[in-house]
């Protein structure tokens, strides 16, 4: 008897300590339409999730795990369609059909972006237009302990977007690049001469961002208050056009 206990009580506190190395993220659909997001595993030597892709009709949610530690991404392609067997989107494709399997999306796309801790510790995540914008995307934390604040940019950026930096479908701005993707230049990209946060420095087009989405970051050394963190295994959910 006391044997039986004692390895139910075992076999629970593997379960336990398992079940704690993982984080829940929750992607939500609130868009009118249906989006199709993808999910990419940047952190060096691990593997990609078990969903590196799939499709969310308006109104619904979907959840999949994340191990701890964990750097990745999660953005949302639309307007996808499968012509003549080839899975394609105009915003964030991944060139690989509905699974990205380790390919990013092509920009324009809102990313949200995620470094789970292990052992309960500090996680960073933020929304991100580094890459540009395709739709509006925040994130909100469930549990965890810390400022644990919400990043967001609810604000629909192709709105306000110059031309210059429009992605357009027939006369619908559907997606905003960044200027560094626009333009290719080091002062945009903060890379060479750039590559330094004193001297990369906000510009006409990041200020486009920032004032549509101060809760987002809106270039590659843009840090000011839009570092987001949470200790102790907070849960996240992902809302897409909310
Ligand atoms: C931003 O600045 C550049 C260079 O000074 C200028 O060519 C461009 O028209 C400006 N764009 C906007 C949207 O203000
Ligand atoms: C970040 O700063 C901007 C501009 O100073 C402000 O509008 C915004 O509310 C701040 N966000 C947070 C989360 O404090």
């Amino acid at each position: 008897m006391a044997s039986q206990v004692v390895l139910v009580a075992s076999f629970l506190f593997l379960l336990l300590s398992f079940g704690a190395e993982a984080a829940t993220i929750t992607v939500r659909n609130n868009c009118p339409k249906t989006i199709w997001p993808a999910t990419l595993t940047s952190g060096p030597g691990q593997p990609q999730l078990s969903t590196t892709g799939f499709e969310l009709a308006p109104g619904a949610s979907r959840s999949f795990n994340v191990p701890a530690p964990w750097t990745g991404r999660v953005w949302a392609r639309t307007r996808c369609s499968n012509n003549g067997g080839r899975f394609t989107c105009l915003t964030g494709d991944c060139g690989r059909g509905l699974s990205c399997n380790g390919a990013g999306g092509v920009p324009p796309a809102t990313l949200a972006e995620f470094t789970v801790a292990p052992n309960g510790g500090q996680d960073f995540y933020d929304v991100s237009l580094v890459d540009g914008f395709n739709i509006p995307a925040s994130i909100t934390t469930q549990g965890g302990t810390g400022p644990c604040r919400s990043s967001n940019c609810r604000n629909d950026v192709n709105r306000v977007c110059p031309g210059e930096l429009q992605v357009r479908s027939g006369n619908e701005v559907i997606g905003c690049k960044s200027a560094c993707f626009a333009f290719n230049q080091p002062r945009y990209c903060c890379t060479g001469e750039f590559n330094d946060p004193n001297k990369c420095r906000p510009t006409n087009y990041s200020m486009i961002f920032e004032n549509q989405c101060p809760d987002a970051y809106s270039y590659a050394y843009d840090d000011k208050n839009s570092t987001f963190t949470c200790n102790n295994r907070p849960n996240y959910v992902i809302t897409f056009c909310g």
